[in-house]
């Protein structure tokens, strides 16, 4: 994809952070974008903004963890706009916790959002980028997350892990129909992910003010994300990866040594069974 101009966006998660920068680079660039958030209030809060800029952006309210919603949203873009080209996945939440002690339907709110809001998003989307025949492009954010594991994150891990898997197999799949993708795999990024947790089904029962006291159950998880880079330039440099048709868009350099450490731990075990000589034939 050269230039997207004209060409229509629909982004998930648009309501704050990634997603509404991701909005105001892609609608800067001459997109027709259609931002979606379960967050009505932060919807209207992006379309305000971005109209002040005087550009082509519709809003709807989504819950990316419903296919139904996903398919409403859709349908939404296509009346809005005739059909849509670009989809990026981006909606997400971030749980913490330690194994055993992590309510099991906080599990599957993360995993409902995180990994199957993307797998809706393809499902739904990629049959209507197929039908009008001028090619599309599909962005799935994932994370560092997705690439290197720390404590006390599992299920935010597991998920990221899985989209990055579930991208690099469906680039395969979608190739050969004129449809790219491209998997975000930013580390710090200075937005609300920190706090995405008080939303957890575990706290649903709580007031208030309790939830006002909301820790994210990860120590220096604030401080690290507000030192995080700003999401605007994030935003800038995907549009130009994915131009450039860059599958694995990453944002830290200074993370590289972090993903050689783990090729190098894979490699070394990896040895181990070559060196033993055991299933020497397979
Ligand atoms: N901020 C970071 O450091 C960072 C790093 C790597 C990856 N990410 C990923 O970037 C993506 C965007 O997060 P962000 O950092 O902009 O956080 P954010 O909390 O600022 O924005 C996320 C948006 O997603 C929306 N959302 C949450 N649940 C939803 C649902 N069920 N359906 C639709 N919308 C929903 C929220 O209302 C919010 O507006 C996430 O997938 C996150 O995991 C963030």
């Amino acid at each position: 994809m050269n230039t997207i101009q004209n060409k229509v966006v629909f982004i998930t998660g648009g309501g704050h952070g990634i997603g509404l920068s991701l909005g105001k680079v892609f609608a800067g660039h001459g997109a027709k974008v259609v931002l979606a958030d379960i967050d009505e209030e932060r919807l209207n809060t992006a379309k305000a903004l971005l109209a002040e800029s005087g550009f082509d952006v519709e809003t709807i309210v989504c819950d990316v963890a419903k296919a139904e919603s996903v398919k409403s949203a859709a349908d939404f873009t296509v009346e809005r706009f005739g059909k849509v080209h670009i989809v990026i996945n981006n909606a997400g939440v971030s749980l913490a916790g330690k194994p055993g002690s992590i309510p099991l339907e906080d599990w599957r709110w993360i995993v409902d959002i995180n990994l199957m809001g993307v797998v809706y998003g393809v499902e739904v989307f990629v049959p209507l980028i197929r039908s009008h025949g001028e090619g599309g492009y599909i962005i799935n954010t994932a994370s560092m997350a997705g690439h290197i594991a720390g404590p006390s994150m599992s299920p935010y891990h597991a998920t990221k892990y899985a989209v990055v898997g579930y991208s690099e197999s469906i680039r395969q799949d979608l190739q050969a129909e004129n449809i790219g993708v491209s998997v975000l795999c930013p580390a710090w990024v200075r937005t609300d992910i920190h706090n995405a947790g008080i939303n957890k089904p575990s706290l649903a029962q709580q007031s208030a003010s309790d939830k006002k006291a909301f820790d994210p159950g990860v120590s220096g998880f604030a401080a690290v994300i507000e030192s995080g880079i700003a999401p605007d330039a994030l935003a800038q440099w995907v549009y130009e990866c994915m131009l450039a048709e860059r599958f694995y868009i990453f944002s830290h350099p200074s993370m590289t040594q972090h993903i050689e450490t783990r090729a190098g731990n894979i490699a070394a075990d990896y040895s181990a069974i070559e060196e033993d000589g055991r299933f020497s034939e397979y």
